[in-house]
């Protein structure tokens, strides 16, 4: 089994490169099917789910090739709408395809997606979307059959700013006829950036980051070239580490605009971040000053992805730092990996309390999920002596280069094929 080997104790010191953003790239991708055209995605990170939505499109008949950093998509020659449970189950963004298919041939045959065990992760909210737009969607099991008679303009309003169903909405509705506004809708940066992609192809949209979205549907579509985000997610988990650690290390390519949330945390516990012409620098020594309470929320609050990475970096904090989870109702499994290193943390539900200690050793310990995997590394990086973090293949799903892009910091850092 694969294990990240760390030995930890040390401060980071060194220059970290960011890549372009998981939960940026894949909607991106799945926005491909929507034209008969080829798309150049530059800034298109390594990472496992990136191949999984390469092998999607292979099997929906789009041609894609590698070059470098940039992923060129043909969707010229989509010859089927229906993905196998395989591809699906193997990350949540997968959903995604249900709009996009829609958009173009005007069915999809899909099974529910995979993804990170965070809670149920109902499909809901996208099926209800899709009605909403006049498709006739079903989920029978765990099969979900689509058919848009003639998908119409619409108001409507999503019960929750789910960011999946944001996205799903924004891809059908250029296969509708008409005006489709979308109130409730996700604000994340990642909506922002899908937006400006779909303008790039030709789509008239508007209004993305703010909770009233705006699509024109029906535009001609064309191929274009479009450069991806940077991850505000790895951007935190880096920042997270070298706040846990100490020391000053930079941060190419990131970016600050995405991140006041996470920022702001970190700057109440001490560290100064500052942006400079290419990236963001952290600076952190000595013990963190606990932030205060920090409870996740919708964009622009703090973002769920980043509370277990934040979590590891306060574990030996000056004091008491309580946690909030607001938007899944299972995302506290690194809690009992993280005791493992000696931190003290007590759990209420979705409420965790972490006291800060003086010294974490370092421990055997197994990632259950993409940030979970994330915050033991961050943890693993502050405790003394060697700790072994299994579950490479959840870390994988999200971060290129990981232990390469940690030794440029100076951390010892080695991925084990045992
Ligand atoms: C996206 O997941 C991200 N994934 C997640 O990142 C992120 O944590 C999440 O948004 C919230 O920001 C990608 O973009 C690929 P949601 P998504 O729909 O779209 C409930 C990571 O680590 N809900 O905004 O699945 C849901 O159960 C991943 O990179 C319904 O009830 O998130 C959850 O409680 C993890 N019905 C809440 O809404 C639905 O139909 C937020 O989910 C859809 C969602």
């Amino acid at each position: 089994m694969e294990a990240y080997l760390i030995d930890g104790g040390r401060p980071l010191d060194g220059v970290m490169e960011i890549h372009g953003a998981k939960n940026s790239v894949l909607p991106i991708m799945a926005a491909c099917v929507c034209c008969a055209g080829t798309c150049e995605i530059r800034n298109c990170p390594r990472i496992s789910d990136v191949e999984t939505a390469v092998a999607i499109l292979r099997h929906l008949g789009c041609r894609v090739e590698r070059r470098g950093g940039t992923l060129a998509v043909d969707a010229a020659g989509l010859a089927r709408c229906d993905i196998p449970a395989k591809l699906m189950r193997d990350m949540r963004s997968s959903i995604l395809f249900l709009g996009a298919l829609l958009a173009r041939c005007g069915r999809a045959d899909l099974v529910l997606p995979g993804g990170c065990a965070l809670g149920a992760r109902p499909v809901d909210l996208h099926l209800q979307a899709m009605g909403r737009l006049g498709a006739r969607a079903e989920q029978a099991g765990d099969r979900i059959t689509c058919r848009a008679g003639a998908l119409r303009g619409q108001e409507f309003t999503l019960r929750f700013p789910s960011v999946g169903a944001t996205e799903n909405a924004m891809l059908a509705a250029l296969g509708c006829r008409g005006t489709v506004v979308l109130r409730n809708a996700a604000r994340e940066p990642e909506i922002v950036d899908l937006a400006q992609f779909l303008r790039v192809l030709g789509a008239q949209v508007s209004g993305e980051g703010t909770d009233r979205l705006t699509v024109q549907g029906g535009a001609p579509l064309h191929g274009a070239a479009y450069t991806v985000m940077p991850d505000r997610i790895e951007t935190a988990t880096y920042l997270c580490a070298a706040a846990g650690c100490g020391g000053d290390v930079f941060l190419a390519g990131a970016e600050r605009r995405s991140l006041e949330a996470v920022i702001s945390v970190l700057g109440r516990s001490g560290c100064q971040i500052t942006e400079e012409a290419s990236g963001l620098r952290i600076q952190a020594s000595g013990r963190l000053t606990p932030p205060g309470s920090v409870a996740t929320a919708p964009h622009p609050g703090f973002p769920t992805d980043a509370q277990a990475p934040v979590m590891a970096a306060m574990l030996r904090a000056a004091g008491t730092t309580g946690f909030t989870e607001t938007i899944f109702e299972n995302r506290m499994r690194h809690v009992p990996q993280l005791r493992r290193l000696g931190a003290d943390i007590t759990l209420y539900g979705r409420r965790a309390v972490v006291r800060g200690v003086g010294t974490l050793r370092g421990a055997d310990m197994e990632a259950t999920d993409l940030r979970c995997g994330a915050a033991l590394i961050v943890a693993a990086l502050q405790a003394e002596g060697e700790s072994r973090v299994t579950g490479v293949p959840y870390i994988r799903r999200g971060y290129e280069a990981l232990a390469e892009n940690l030794r440029n910091a100076g951390a010892a850092v080695t991925l084990q094929n045992e």
